[in-house]
Order: structure tokens, then C-alpha cells, then sequence
């Protein structure tokens, strides 16, 4: 699974989503040492959009998205839909970036196989267009290579909705010629990607389908709300099972992404790392699941105002916790890198257990070239809190790694230098910009 990113040079990409600008080569200076104080505006969330935007795939009428993160993937994505001939329209205004989408007409033949391979949402579009055409093919996902991130659930459970698919170097052939049925389905784990894509197709498929043990991560219930906006029949009937009447025609939907709950769990820590206070607007506590009690012990504490919440350091200071990464409520893995970065200069010891993925430790290496003391055995990481880091030349391998090494080098003693910034700007929409003005000094160095 390849880590770098050639298409943040395609400049093809600022077609379909004009306000990206090609960064290949960039890196971020961060100067750290600096108590940031301000007000730090949430975007929409990055897993919630980007099903989002695939499910327009499943009506011939407008989709309308507000509060779109203005993000390489989602660049990515548009411009996939694009080649497979959805209109889009983007637009500003009061509820953030906002893009409207339209597939009355897709061509399944014309799904840009470079484009999927490096990004594993992607995956999503096999589910919408094998439901809406009858037929798709797509290679297989890339994406952060975090772990074996395999698909078998989401194939097996097309496959028990009629789908004869085929995987052959590489590629992934899959048709339904007399559409996909309802079926009854049990995913060995709560998958995100497989509920969403299962999801997906039965909203089309004719007749029931039950799915259970599914994912129960505040992004699926965004998608059930806006697939419920067009008409969908989805019951949540509770203890992880879902029922989807199928066979219905789509309508038209607005809707609102839901704020990005690991951007909003970042930057709260990034608060407490830095002895800073921010103000964290549209976000509440509960997105965090477990992670939220956690947070509070390590010394984040979140106070609840009319917009949103303030984070800050607790009196008591940053204390060594142990943790362990689990579907939602439990504590989700995407804040693993940067909640180990504030454990790194906590009080103590903590034991940082990933459950989830098999390789999401690669940003250890480069905490530790800053002066972190972490220990790795199996898939627990040891980290005892130093009292201070210093700035390095370290390089970003996945983009919740990206945002932990920003949050390492605010906190640093001197310069810190991050390579790999495609991750960061594939998972945030303008994070260090937003930093700086909570008084962050990070300069963009462009790159050339
Ligand atoms: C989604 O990935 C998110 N990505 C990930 O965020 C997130 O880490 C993950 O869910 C878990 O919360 C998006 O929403 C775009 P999974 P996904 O299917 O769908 C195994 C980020 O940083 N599995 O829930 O790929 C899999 O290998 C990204 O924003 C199978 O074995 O996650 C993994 O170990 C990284 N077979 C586990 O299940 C399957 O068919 C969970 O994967 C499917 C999954």
C-alpha cells in the first residue's frame, strides 16, 4: 500500500474542486514553546463527507452538502464523481463550504483507478454504483498504510445481496444484472467502511436487509440521516442492527456535515499540551465517546459553553493514562497518534494499546527523534512523559501521525521541520492556518 502522494501535484484535481491549490513538496516550520489561546473553528467532519458525498451516487437529484471540509480527499472524491459524470456546483456562504451534487447521469466504466488507489473511502463508490448501475469495478483501496485494512466484509455482504464478484490482479469485478436483493447479514466486527457500504447498496436493493453488528460511529448515523432526507426506510433497532427497506426511489436531500469529532479531540489536546485555552465551537463532548473521560484524566479538561466547549490543561496538569483504541463509543483509534503525543510529556507512565489497526504506530519514531521516550511491544506503546521535546526534522506517514508530530513540535523547545504534509491536508482543512490564529507560530514553506 503506497504512502506517497502524487496527486497532490494533479492540478487536474482543482477542476472539480477549484479551491484546491496543488502543495506537493510543502512542509510546515513550527516554532514551539507558545501557550495558544483563540477561538478554533471545527470543520465538517472528514469520514462523515466523504460517504456523504458517494451516496448522491444513489438519486438522479440534488444532493446539497453544507459545511464540506475544503481537504485533499475530498478534492479526491470530487473528482472521482466527476469522471464518473456527477455535476458538481460549490459554493460559500454562511454555513461553510457547500457543494452541491448531481447524478442523474453515471458511467460505472469511467471510475479512475489511479485516484481509488490512493484513497480508501473510495471504496465506497463499489457498493453506490453496483446498486445504482448493476455493474462497477475499481481496484482495490489504498489509503494510509496503518494496517491489512482488508475488504472481506464489505464483499461478503454484497455477496449475499446477489453480487457475483470477482477479484483478479488487483482489481475488484462485481455486477448484479437483476439488481441486488435484501439479504440478512452479521459483520464479523463493526467495520465503518463495510456498514457504509452496505448500507449503501441495500438502501437500493430490493426488499429487507438486516445488518448487524455494525459500526456505531457518529459518522454513520450522518449518513442514515441523509439517506433518510431522500426517502431511505432505515430502522435502527437497536443492539448494533440495522434494517433497511431497499427497492425505494431516492429524492433529493440538504444536509449538514457533522463536526470532525477527531479534529475537535486533536486540538483540545493541543490546548492542554501547550497550556493554552481554546474555544472549540459546535462541538460537544459526547462526540469522544470514551475518550472523553480518558482526555479528562490525562489533564484535558473541556468546559461547556452556548457554542461549543473550551479546552484547556486541568489544574492538576498532563497525567500518564492507559488506553486502549475500540469501535465507537470506545476510544477511537484516529486519536491515538495525537493523544500520544500529549502523553509524551505527561506526568508518568501511560500504555497505549491499538486494537484497531496492526501497523498505526509509525509515528513513534518520529516522537522519539523530538526527545519522546516510548517503548514499542507488540501493539502497546510505553510512554513515560519527559519534561520537554525538541524541535526535529521529522516526516508525516499518515494523517493522524501528520497532526501528532504539529502537536509535538507546538510543544517542542526550539524548530521543528514536518515533512509529508499531503497527509495533513488529506485529513484537515487548513489546520496550521488555524493554529497560528490561536497564536501558533507555523510558517508553510512551500515547496520549489
Ligand atoms: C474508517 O476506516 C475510517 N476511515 C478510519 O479513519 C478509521 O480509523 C476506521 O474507520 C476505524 O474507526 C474513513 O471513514 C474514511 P474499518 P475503515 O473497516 O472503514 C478490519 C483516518 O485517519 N476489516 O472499521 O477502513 C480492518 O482491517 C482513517 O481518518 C477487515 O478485516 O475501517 C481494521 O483492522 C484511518 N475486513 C478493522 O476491521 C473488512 O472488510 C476496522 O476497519 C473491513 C475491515
Amino acid at each position: 500500500m503506497s504512502t506517497s502522494m502524487p496527486h497532490a501535484f494533479d492540478p487536474t484535481l482543482a477542476t472539480a474542486a477549484p479551491w484546491w491549490r496543488p502543495r506537493a513538496g510543502d512542509r510546515l516550520v513550527i516554532r514551539g514553546g507558545r501557550r495558544l489561546f483563540g477561538r478554533y473553528p471545527i470543520s465538517g467532519a472528514k469520514n462523515a463527507v466523504l460517504p456523504l458525498m458517494v451516496s448522491a451516487l444513489l438519486t438522479p437529484h440534488l444532493v446539497t452538502l453544507h459545511n464540506v471540509p475544503a481537504s485533499l480527499d475530498v478534492a479526491v472524491l470530487a473528482t472521482l464523481l466527476q469522471r464518473l459524470g456527477v455535476g458538481l456546483a460549490w459554493s460559500e456562504g454562511s454555513a461553510g463550504l457547500s457543494l452541491t451534487l448531481c447524478a442523474d447521469q453515471v458511467q460505472p466504466g469511467r471510475i479512475d483507478g489511479a485516484l481509488v488507489a490512493r484513497m480508501r473511502a473510495s471504496v465506497l463508490l463499489l457498493g453506490a454504483i453496483l446498486a445504482r448501475c448493476g455493474a462497477a469495478s475499481l481496484p482495490l483501496p489504498g489509503g494510509d498504510a496503518i494496517g491489512l485494512r482488508g475488504i472481506d466484509f464489505h464483499l461478503a455482504g454484497l455477496r449475499a445481496m446477489g453480487a457475483r464478484i470477482e477479484l483478479h490482479s488487483g482489481l475488484i469485478r462485481a455486477e448484479a444484472p437483476d439488481g441486488l436483493h435484501g439479504a440478512e447479514i452479521f459483520l464479523p466486527f463493526p467495520s465503518v467502511g463495510a456498514t457504509e457500504n452496505l448500507l449503501l447498496a441495500a438502501v437500493l436493493a430490493q426488499g429487507r436487509t438486516t445488518l448487524h453488528n455494525i459500526a456505531r460511529e457518529p459518522e454513520i448515523g450522518d449518513l442514515i440521516g441523509c439517506l433518510c432526507a431522500m426517502g431511505a426506510k432505515i430502522a435502527d433497532t437497536g443492539g448494533g442492527v440495522l434494517a433497511i427497506e431497499g427497492g425505494v426511489q431516492l429524492t433529493g436531500a440538504i444536509h449538514t456535515v457533522m463536526p470532525d469529532r477527531i479534529e475537535f479531540g486533536t486540538i483540545a489536546c493541543a490546548a492542554a499540551l501547550t497550556d493554552g485555552e481554546i474555544v472549540l465551537d459546535h462541538t460537544q463532548a459526547a462526540l469522544l465517546g470514551a475518550a472523553g473521560p480518558l482526555l479528562a484524566e490525562a489533564g484535558v479538561a473541556l468546559e461547556p459553553i452556548a457554542t461549543g466547549l473550551v479546552a484547556r490543561r486541568a489544574p492538576a496538569g498532563l497525567a500518564g493514562i492507559d488506553l486502549t483504541t475500540q469501535p465507537f463509543p470506545g476510544f477511537a483509534t484516529d486519536l491515538q497518534a495525537p493523544v500520544m503525543a500529549l502523553l509524551t510529556m505527561a506526568r508518568g507512565a501511560s500504555a497505549v494499546t491499538e486494537a484497531i489497526f496492526e501497523q498505526r504506530f509509525r509515528h513513534v519514531d518520529e516522537l522519539r527523534r523530538m526527545g519522546a521516550n516510548i517503548q514499542v511491544q507488540g501493539r502497546t506503546a510505553w510512554v513515560r512523559g519527559v519534561v520537554r521535546l525538541q524541535g526535529a526534522r521529522v516526516t508525516a506517514s499518515d494523517v493522524r501521525a501528520a497532526a501528532a508530530l504539529v502537536l509535538a513540535g507546538l510543544a517542542a523547545e526550539g524548530e521543528t521541520v514536518l515533512d509529508g504534509l499531503d497527509h495533513l491536508d488529506r485529513g484537515y482543512d487548513g489546520m496550521a492556518e488555524k493554529l497560528v490564529a490561536c497564536g501558533a507560530d507555523i510558517i508553510r514553506s512551500v515547496a520549489g
